[in-house]
């Protein structure tokens, strides 16, 4: 079992880019021992609002500390000085540098989908009418997976085209743990076939970073990416946010040819 998975661990590291360990520890090889402007050391946990509640921001801050897609990995810096006034420039200049599905991202259809990515389905191609508009908020059963009986027992009605779905892993602080956690909850190859058949759903957002269980990574996702409208919305901050009815923008970086982005999501009540 731990073998399988294992090997799993590799083929998914050599075809989608996800780090192995070894990788992962050395990330940003260009960032290791100088100096990075991690900011405020202090990240708020809680549920972040603006205007007076009217505004709930859903997005992780991309620091260090975030969890890599990798057993006990971090993200690590994403962002430093290239130029300092520290060290006697005339401005301050910070470098972004990172995999695009770290922290709250969004998956396009030619992340796990080669003829899509042939067709250049990128992030900046993505529908923003699917990105933006109603959304339900609601919890899963917190004992299963997204299985197809999980999904059942949800009854979401039919017209609904935007979930986030809310799970184990924001009981379980997975966001926040410091280290890659696979063992997560996800949907199940069935449950995305579930929702496929049963629901009219088009933009899945989820609380780990990946939509799919770790044993069921890849087959959920092709499940999912057999459909070239459906979006992935992956990572997202729901802690202390109540169940219901919101409506939700969510901004993907305009990357041409990238089939993932670091994505800004907020709800309005
Ligand atoms: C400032 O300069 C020192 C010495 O060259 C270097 O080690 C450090 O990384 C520099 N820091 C920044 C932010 O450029
Ligand atoms: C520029 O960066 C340095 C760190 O190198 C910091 O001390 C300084 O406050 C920054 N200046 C501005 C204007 O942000
Ligand atoms: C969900 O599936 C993962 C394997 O992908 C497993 O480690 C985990 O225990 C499962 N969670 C639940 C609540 O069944």
């Amino acid at each position: 079992m731990a073998a399988a998975h294992l090997v799993l661990l590799l083929l998914v590291a050599g075809s989608h880019g996800f780090p192995t360990v070894a990788e992962a520890s050395e990330a940003h090889p260009g960032y290791a021992g100088t100096d990075t402007c991690e900011g405020p050391a202090e990240v708020r946990m809680g549920i972040e609002e603006y205007g007076g509640g009217r505004i709930v921001d859903i997005t992780h801050a991309y620091q260090p500390d975030l969890p890599a897609f990798a057993s006990g990995e971090v993200t690590g810096p994403v962002v430093r000085l290239k130029e300092s006034m520290a060290n006697g420039s005339l401005y301050n200049l910070s470098e972004l540098r990172m995999e695009c599905h770290r922290g709250t991202h969004v998956d396009a259809p030619g992340h796990i989908n080669q003829d899509h990515f042939a067709a250049g389905l990128d992030v900046d191609t993505l529908d923003l009418e699917v990105l933006n508009g109603p959304a339900l908020l609601v919890d899963t059963p917190r004992n299963t997976n997204i299985t197809a009986k999980a999904m059942e027992s949800l009854r979401i009605p039919k017209g609904v085209r935007r979930v986030l779905f809310r799970t184990l892993n924001t009981d379980r602080k997975l966001m926040w743990k410091k280290g890659g956690d696979l063992s997560y909850v996800g949907f199940t190859e069935d449950g995305a076939q579930w929702l496929v058949d049963n629901t009219d759903i088009k933009l899945i957002g989820v609380d780990y970073l990946s939509v799919a269980a770790y044993s069921d990574l890849i087959s959920a996702h092709v499940v999912f990416f057999r459909i070239p409208n459906i979006i992935l919305v992956e990572g997202l901050k729901l802690d202390d946010v109540k169940p219901g009815i919101y409506m939700l923008h969510c901004l993907p970086l305009r990357l041409v040819g990238s089939e993932g982005s670091p994505i800004r999501c907020i709800l309005i009540k």
